[in-house]
């Protein structure tokens, strides 16, 4: 990880669970640590745990990208890597796993979802890609999920918001593949966090650290364009092709 000391690393959901153990892992590594977050108590509380600092930014807002970013790079130098990781759920899981009807999807939720998951990556690397790419590039890495790749039945809206980022990360990997900026997917499995309810917590569950382990393996080595999967606790994580289509 010695390709991180000094470097900024910004950090989006970054004031708990997976975002707040990447900024944690990348800062012990001497990375300098900006976490755009909504929670402002966690979010201060990781930055000060990493030496960072904190902005208070709703990924979905397209108009609080622009300050924040030129205000990272005025205080803590050039941004080279970023983790676009803000997400949230349709709702708290219950242990059962039960499957929503439709019909009692709320119409405000949706676009909550859509918001955060979708608009504020999309945002993030409007925001990012033209100053990275002037810059002496880097790395860029959304949080998408298994349920990016396959069904979850407990929540469809949240696993069609996930299949966007797979989709975005194939597309845009093929269309900046030359570009100094790579730009790839972590498709984590159920981990402990405020998303994933404790009782469904195995003493095998991943954790968020092993998340952004492999998450900073994919900043600094993954390929542009990457999908990887991590699912199980001690099992190697797995880079996912796209189908190949005949013709
Ligand atoms: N926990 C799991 O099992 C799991 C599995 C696969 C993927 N993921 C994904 O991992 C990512 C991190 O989730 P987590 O499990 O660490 O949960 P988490 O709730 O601990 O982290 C999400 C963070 O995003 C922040 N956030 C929410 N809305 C925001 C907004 N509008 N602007 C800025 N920040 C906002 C929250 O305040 C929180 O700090 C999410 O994208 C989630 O979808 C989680």
């Amino acid at each position: 990880m010695e390709e991180l000391r000094d470097q900024v690393l910004l950090v989006t959901g970054g004031a708990t669970g997976l975002g707040a153990a990447t900024a944690i892992e990348a800062a012990r590594a001497g990375a300098r640590i900006a976490i755009f977050d909504v929670n402002e108590a966690d979010g201060s509380a990781i930055a000060r745990r990493t030496g960072g600092r904190f902005w208070r930014v709703d990924v979905g807002a397209a108009e609080e990208w622009a300050p924040a970013v030129a205000e990272v790079e005025a205080e803590l130098g050039p941004i080279r890597f970023a983790h676009l990781n803000a997400g949230i759920m349709t709702r708290p899981l219950d242990v059962a796993l039960s499957i929503p009807p439709i019909e009692d999807f709320a119409q405000g939720r949706y676009h909550d979802l859509v918001r955060v998951n979708i608009d504020g990556v999309v945002l993030g690397l409007q925001a990012l890609l033209p100053r990275m790419m002037r810059g002496s590039g880097g790395a860029i890495t959304l949080t998408s999920s298994m349920g990016g790749l396959a069904p979850i039945p407990f929540d469809p809206v949240y696993s069609l918001t996930k299949h966007a980022l797979v989709g975005l990360v194939r597309s845009m990997g093929a269309a900046y593949a030359s570009a100094p900026v790579r730009i790839n997917a972590i498709c984590p499995g159920g981990f402990t966090s405020d998303l994933f309810p404790p009782a469904l917590h195995a003493i095998d569950s991943l954790t968020p650290h092993d998340v952004a382990l492999e998450t900073i393996d994919l900043l600094l080595r993954g390929a542009t364009g990457e999908i990887r999967l991590i699912l199980t606790k001690g099992q190697p994580a797995v880079t996912v092709a796209p189908p190949a289509l005949a013709g």
